[in-house]
């Protein structure tokens, strides 16, 4: 294992809790219901096998098996391997690195990649990353990629009261290079462009891609709101215009999370 994926690794098991990461902020609720109501639109009907790649503690593989799919999680960091293996329901999880799956060409209907895009720092990791969904979904079959959008960690700062002159300085070297410094917050990691990430799959050969925001232009209302009288009326309709925006192509890049959503091209031979 390289240092970079090293030092990520011990993040996730001695620094950060990343179960229950997405019920704890008004940010990673609406990340949670709108990744699963886009998953849902994109998935077939259960039972579809579906690989869940950078699964983590398997949040959104439980909620797949519990729609009668039959998911295979594969992560990086045995720690949440061991999670999502002890938790209910349980669920078939393995050690493995996104650039490298060990699974079968063509093996499964859907592949989620929804977590290692945002911390692979060069291109060709990444790219290699997005190869490699492909090659385990069948043709015909959908594919769907996470990245943390470029602007996410400034937009995060000033709806959290916590924006100061160091993330002021962040904010302007954020707009020539999307590299995080770990020393400000997060580990390593990558923040993307929505052209990057577009580009990103087409060279990895994704077909049809769409790229939605997550969150929605309004999650910083949100989180701005998230301790006062209005919050769960500003929740609400947060979550309202992220549905209606979802890939609204000047808002996209508002959200916090993108979700890049294509199909693996050619044809079924087993239809
Ligand atoms: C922020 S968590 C996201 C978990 C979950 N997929 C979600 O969207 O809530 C990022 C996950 O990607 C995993 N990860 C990072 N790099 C990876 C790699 N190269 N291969 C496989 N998993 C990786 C991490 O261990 C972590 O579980």
């Amino acid at each position: 294992m390289d240092r970079v994926t090293d030092e990520i690794v011990t993040y996730y098991q001695t620094r950060y809790e990343e179960a229950g990461r997405l019920d704890r902020r008004p940010q990673g609720r609406l990340e949670r219901i709108r990744t699963l109501e886009l998953l849902r639109e994109l998935l077939p009907a259960a039972p579809a096998r579906v690989l869940d790649v950078g699964g983590g503690p398997g949040a959104y593989a439980r909620e797949l098996i519990t729609d009668g799919h039959h998911v295979r999680l594969v992560d990086i960091v045995p720690d949440h391997v061991e999670q999502a293996r002890a938790g209910v329901p349980p669920i078939d999880a393995v050690v493995g690195d996104a650039r490298e799956l060990p699974e079968p060409d063509a093996s499964h209907d859907a592949t989620l990649l929804l977590g290692p895009l945002y911390h692979l720092h060069e291109r060709a990791d990444r790219v290699r990353a997005i190869e490699e969904a492909i090659r385990v979904t069948r043709p015909g079959g959908a594919i769907a990629v996470a990245a943390i959008s470029r602007f996410a960690g400034p937009i995060d700062f000033v709806s959290t009261a916590r924006f100061d002159e160091r993330m002021l300085a962040e904010s302007r070297r954020l707009i020539t290079d999307g590299v995080n410094d770990p020393s400000i917050g997060f580990t390593h990691a990558y923040f993307h462009r929505v052209a990057e990430l577009r580009d990103e799959c087409r060279a990895a050969g994704l077909a049809d891609v769409v790229v939605h925001g997550v969150e929605g232009p309004a999650w910083p209302a949100a989180e701005a709101a998230r301790s006062g009288p209005d919050a769960d009326a500003v929740f609400d309709a947060a979550l309202a215009v992220a549905r209606v925006y979802s890939s609204e192509p000047e808002l996209v890049a508002v959200s916090a999370h993108l979700l890049a959503i294509g199909v693996r091209s050619g044809r079924d031979d087993r239809a």
